[in-house]
């Protein structure tokens, strides 16, 4: 369908796709005339909130009649403490990808280039094709190397050229779940040119504690140009709240708070991200169900004869090696919503993000009765 204005819209913005968000229960409910559907497909924590964001949030809905802090000076000077940084380094965003966007509109114009991994998250391509930049796709790993699909660091650095302003790494990668050891990372952002800023999305690394993934916060100290972002919709269970944030040289936070929104963050996204992040059972809870619904998921899928690549993060992308689509129509008609990544360049993919254990034992149900009728 074409669009009118189209012509009239900014360069970035013409033939620009939008992200596609994982398919609502209500909506594929309302479609199929079915109740009690389950979505795996946003990779959300299926706990929701924790008890104290839970308490945090109805206390702070009688403020919601004022405008928040936009300074966010009460949940930066967590984040700063809880960092061992200062505040002036923190930046809070309506979402962590309200932070990517920032970093793109503040560093990207047409006349420079972004540099992210083939099958990175999304939001890469969108952010810089909006900004009008050139994107520089580095090549994958290929699918028989031990983290498939990944990040490559030789190609990402053969990718950065003198108009490269910025560079996107995600580790652990969504959707791909794989990541690049500490040691890998280091050398990586190591290499990079100190006037090119390294965007690191570690949007799952409180699930990733424990598996040899780094800690990219603890490098911010001998790499200026390096810009770590976190996100409260993953472990701390506030999707739905959109609370993000960078962690930065303070001259790039500065920079940044020059195009922030003055209020991004509302008056209860604010509060409950500052009791959830103190709220260190929530997240070990989150992270060990995760680490059940992993496996369990990993084997449940190996078993049915599916390639499931490596995942650090709190979803595994499986490899069916056939069209996912029909599959994925099975599985919505059993009333399993996940999520397809042909638009990540990936049609025999489906990536299916962990749920509670009934749930996991649905969507390992619903692959079996869907690859049985011959999906
Ligand atoms: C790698 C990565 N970065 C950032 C985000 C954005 O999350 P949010 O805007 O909810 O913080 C996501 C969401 O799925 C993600 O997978």
């Amino acid at each position: 369908m074409s669009n009118r204005f189209e012509s009239l819209a900014a360069p970035g913005i013409r033939g620009l796709v939008p992200y596609v968000p994982g398919k609502p229960p209500e909506e594929l409910e309302r479609e199929l005339g079915i109740t009690g559907s389950i979505k795996l497909a946003s990779n959300e924590n299926p706990l929701g909130p924790g008890p104290h964001a839970r308490a945090a949030i109805v206390a702070a809905a009688a403020g919601a009649g004022m405008y928040p802090d936009g300074s966010g000076h009460v949940l930066r000077s967590r984040l700063a403490r809880r960092h061992r940084v200062a505040i002036g380094q923190v930046t809070l965003g309506n979402g962590s990808n309200d932070v990517l966007v920032l970093l793109a509109e503040t560093f990207l114009t047409p006349e420079f280039e972004a540099v992210y991994s083939q099958y990175a998250f999304a939001v890469y391509p969108i952010a810089v094709q909006a900004s009008g930049a050139r994107a520089r796709v580095a090549a994958a790993r290929p699918s028989d190397h031990p983290m498939p699909l990944g990040h490559d660091p030789a190609a990402i650095l053969a990718m950065i050229g003198p108009r490269t302003r910025l560079v996107f790494l995600a580790n652990p990668n969504n959707p791909t779940g794989t990541w690049l050891t500490g040691t890998e990372l280091r050398s990586l952002v190591r290499a990079i040119p100190p006037d090119v800023i390294v965007v690191l999305d570690e949007a799952y690394h409180e699930y990733s504690i424990g598996e040899g993934l780094p800690d990219g916060t603890a490098w911010l100290a001998d790499h200026p140009n390096l810009v770590v972002v976190r996100t409260f919709s993953k472990a701390y269970g506030l999707a739905g709240l959109r609370v993000g944030y960078a962690l930065s040289h303070p001259d790039v936070a500065e920079l940044l708070n020059r195009v922030r929104q003055p209020f991004n963050v509302s008056v209860v996204g604010l509060a409950a991200a500052a009791a959830a992040l103190d709220d260190r059972e929530h997240v070990a809870a989150t992270v060990a169900l995760n680490r059940q619904g992993l496996q369990r998921l990993r084997e449940g899928l190996l078993a049915l004869g599916i390639k499931v690549l490596p995942s650090a993060a709190n979803f595994v992308l499986c490899d069916l090696g056939r069209p996912a689509a029909p599959v994925n129509e099975a599985l919505q008609r059993r009333g399993v919503i996940v999520r397809p990544v042909a638009n990540y360049g990936l049609p025999d993919h489906l990536r299916i993000s962990t749920g509670t254990a009934a749930q996991n034992e649905r969507v390992i149900e619903a692959m079996r009765a869907a690859l049985a009728e011959g999906a």
